[in-house]
């Protein structure tokens, strides 16, 4: 098969969703229809429990099992899908940020009860800092919920994205009749159905059909009739292209467990999502026909015991084809490196192989090289853009608590901030470090890592900063001044970066005034959101 081929068949997305809403199931169902997994509940999710928020040493042994289900590849109908799972735990979501990075398309599921939550608000936005195509699901049909347009009117307005319901109910909760798919013009009669893929559901060519009015009743046929004129009325024509643009939403409906509405969401899908897309580089577009390969570490994961130190680095390649024990050049260490045992994963199998393309994600062993967003290539010196960090939102002081050993403690440190579990930032002048992460947990985990693999011993002392900003600026002389007025809340990034560490929202809104010439940004991504 040819290049242009592979990546035509390929399919790279991930499930996002505020904890709860119905992404482990989804998931797993989608793996159902694959052929990837036979029953349902096979699927060690990433899903964190949340029995388990304050036993970190359980949530790392779930992350553990997660290693398996970071990527789920499966075929469905010629199409070679990968889904990227991320962390549902709120504390873990930087790691979902970067996967997100790695996808062509999202589909964000939404429970029809508690419709947009503060988790989905946030994913959006990264979805929308690169225009992400996003499929909606909304979840939970047999439940009750609230009103179809009221959650579209919510999706409009609090995800800023326009929606295009591709599929209709007939009822919800104690109520729910059905699904009718606008895109493919089918109604499918609802039966709860938890363990086997959906089958035998009464289909129709067209809403007009009176046999639904037996079926389903006839106020409930009249109303459906009625609120799909309204929905031609209210929503512009399903334009594939305006969704491949991130512009437009299309908006299923169903029942993640009851295996409902996902058959005609993963058939849709299938049909409209993106194949692998170009992505941008300092050189400028790598598209990912282009025969050279190239690819970006977004993720790594570590292994949890200190016998085994090694780490697995997650690798989306973007261009070309990957094959096995062939070097590739690690620009930022300017190293040629070659993987005798780059893995796939096939749902929960992993497997060693020869080759990978566009849109593919392997695993390779690292014995530490790797660092989260790094680029590799066949021998051209560029890198991927736009693996960015985000102001973390809780700051701690590193303290050694070992003088014996500060050497361990730097490597140690350094290593997992490489890794992504948390980032580091070192006051200027001087060498204090400041830890930042998005939750509180990732301090239990990062003090017990040192420890236990690195021999070192920390503490943490809260730090009260409102934001960390990145700042840019073409006048040098206001950012030396300003360095100079600042000293005590300035400090360096992991790619040495400035930063400025604003106590607090008032600070920072006068720094801004004071220094007109500086930019502050409150992600690494310097084009996009500004603070
Ligand atoms: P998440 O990954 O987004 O956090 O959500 P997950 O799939 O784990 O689903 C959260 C809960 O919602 C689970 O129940 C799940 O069974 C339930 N759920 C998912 N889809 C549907 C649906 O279509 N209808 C209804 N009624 N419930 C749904 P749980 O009690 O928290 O867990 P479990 O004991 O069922 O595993």
């Amino acid at each position: 098969m040819s290049l242009k081929e592979e990546i035509e068949k390929r399919r790279t997305f991930g499930i996002i969703s505020h904890p709860d809403a119905g992404k482990t199931t989804l998931t797993e169902k989608l793996l159902l229809f694959g052929g990837a997994i036979q029953t349902a509940g096979a699927v060690k999710s990433n899903k964190i429990k949340k029995t388990a928020t304050s036993d970190f040493m359980e949530i790392e042994k779930q992350r553990g099992i997660s290693v398996a289900t970071s990527v789920m590849a499966f075929k469905y109908q010629g199409k070679q899908i990968n889904i990227l799972d991320t962390p549902g735990h709120k504390d873990f979501a930087e790691d979902t940020y970067r996967t997100l990075t790695a996808v062509d398309s999202v589909i964000l599921v939404i429970d029809c009860a508690n419709g947009v939550e503060a988790q989905t608000e946030r994913l959006m936005e990264v979805c929308r800092m690169r225009n992400t195509p996003v499929i909606i699901f909304i979840n939970k049909l047999d439940r009750e919920g609230r009103d179809p347009f009221d959650l579209l009117d919510e999706l409009e307005e609090k995800l800023d994205i326009k929606v295009r319901p591709l599929s209709w109910p007939i009822g919800m909760g104690m109520d729910f009749k059905g699904i009718y798919s606008i895109y493919q013009n089918k109604l499918n009669l609802f039966s709860a159905n938890k363990t086997k893929i959906e089958e035998d559901i009464a289909s129709f060519d067209s809403v007009d059909d009176p046999e639904i009015d037996k079926l389903v009743g006839e106020d409930k046929a009249a109303q459906l009739r009625e609120e799909l004129e309204l929905v031609e009325g209210v929503y512009d024509d399903f334009d594939r292209a305006t969704y491949l643009k991130g512009e437009v939403a299309p908006v299923f409906f169903g029942s993640a467990i009851n295996n409902f509405g996902v058959k005609e969401l993963l058939d849709s899908f299938i049909e409209i999502s993106p194949n692998p897309v170009g992505r941008e580089t300092s050189k400028g577009l790598v598209e990912p026909n282009d025969k050279d390969f190239s690819g970006f570490i977004f993720k790594i994961h570590a292994n949890l015991d200190p016998k085994h130190r090694d780490r697995i680095a997650f690798l989306r390649i973007c261009s070309g084809t990957f094959e096995r024990n062939k070097f590739y050049k690690n620009i930022r260490l300017d190293k040629k490196l070659k993987f005798s045992n780059p893995t796939s994963f096939m749902a929960q199998d992993k497997s060693i192989i020869d080759e990978a393309y566009p849109g593919d994600v392997v695993g390779l062993y690292d014995t530490g090289n790797f660092k989260i967003g790094d680029t590799l290539t066949e021998g051209e010196d560029f890198n991927f853009k736009g693996i960015p960090s985000f102001s973390p939102e809780i700051f701690m002081e590193l303290e050694n608590k070992d003088p014996m050993k500060t050497k361990q403690l730097e490597k140690g440190i350094q290593q997992l901030t490489d890794e992504g579990v948390a980032q580091l930032f070192v006051q200027q002048p001087g060498n204090r470090k400041i830890v930042g992460t998005v939750g509180a947990l990732q301090f239990d985990v990062i003090q017990y890592r040192l420890e236990h693999e690195y021999g070192a011993k920390a503490d943490f002392r809260p730090r009260n900063y409102f934001k960390a900003c990145w700042i840019t600026t073409d006048n040098e002389a206001q950012l030396q001044q300003f360095l100079r007025a600042k000293t005590g809340n300035i400090a360096k990034d992991k790619d040495d970066n400035y930063v400025f560490l604003a106590e607090t929202a008032f600070l920072l809104s006068s720094a801004q005034q004071d220094y007109p010439d500086l930019e502050f940004h409150t992600n690494s991504d310097f084009k996009v959101e500004e603070a």
